[in-house]
């Protein structure tokens, strides 16, 4: 397995190298458990070592993610400006946004074809070798049905991978338990951000699930969000 370093310090020492070349990662995690830093990061590094990267927000503004990564000095407006990074911002309305409202009144709502097909497009240039799609959970959202958000989803999964991109798709979730959906089945890896209560304190965690030909840890281990970033201990426990 060819393996690219994360950048989140620590990480890599968890998944014997980094992530696998050319593979779908799902990022999972309650609310505020840092998957949008996490997924920035991993860019970040790529852009510093000239490997260009793509940042999809479904729900994220971009100018929020400008704002608040403001603090870890990563540059975003620079990396940009050089064409490292590309921030998109995708909105499942954007199809309906497009058309006049003559033609919207006519029009049907787009289907998870077109939804599936305009962020095909967008990622069709061989320019990228890293992405980021910030939520998974929204485009599921999108789709009409789920046997046809299944089978878009799992197409788009084979497309990235075609494209020889690194993915880190992001998915929420809504409890701490074992919640896990068919993005983590059609995903190369799967990785668990989690938030605990510790008496007054909540202490977070990060578990390697699965990663298909590499050799993993699977202990949760601790991680913490400051100023550098997202920095995992790979050696500590948590408790
Ligand atoms: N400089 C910083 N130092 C410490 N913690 C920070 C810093 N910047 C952000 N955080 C923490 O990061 C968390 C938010 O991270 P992020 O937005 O990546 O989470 P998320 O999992 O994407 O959340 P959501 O589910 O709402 O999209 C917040 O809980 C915030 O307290
Ligand atoms: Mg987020």
């Amino acid at each position: 397995m060819d393996k690219i370093s994360s950048g989140i310090t620590g990480f890599d020492e968890l998944t014997d190298g980094g992530f696998n070349k050319s593979t779908v990662t799902v990022l999972g995690g309650t609310p505020g458990t840092g998957k949008t830093i996490f997924g920035l990061q991993f860019l970040v590094n790529g852009a510093k070592k000239g490997e260009k990267g793509i940042y999809i927000a479904l729900e994220e503004r971009i100018e929020d993610v400008h704002e608040f990564t403001e603090s870890f000095g990563w540059d975003l407006i620079s990396l940009a400006k050089d064409d490292m990074i590309t921030l998109h911002q995708y909105k499942i309305s954007s199809l309906e946004e497009k058309m006049s409202l003559a033609q919207y009144k006519k029009a049907e709502p787009p289907t998870t074809k077109d939804i599936f097909y305009a962020l095909k497009q967008e990622l069709d240039s061989n320019k990228y070798a890293r992405a980021v799609i910030d939520s998974v959970s929204l485009l599921k959202l999108a789709g009409d049905s789920e046997k046809e958000t299944r089978a878009e989803l799992a197409s788009l999964l084979r497309y990235l991978k075609l494209k020889k991109l690194t993915v880190v798709l992001i998915a929420e979730r809504l409890s701490n338990g074992d919640n896990y959906d068919f993005e983590d089945f059609l995903a190369d890896s799967v990785i668990q951000l989690r938030d605990y209560p510790s008496n007054e304190e909540r202490k977070r965690g990060i578990t390697v699930l699965k990663m298909r030909g590499s050799k993993i840890d699977r202990t949760t281990r601790p991680y913490f969000i400051t100023d550098k970033g997202i920095t995992v201990y790979p050696t500590e426990h948590l408790l």
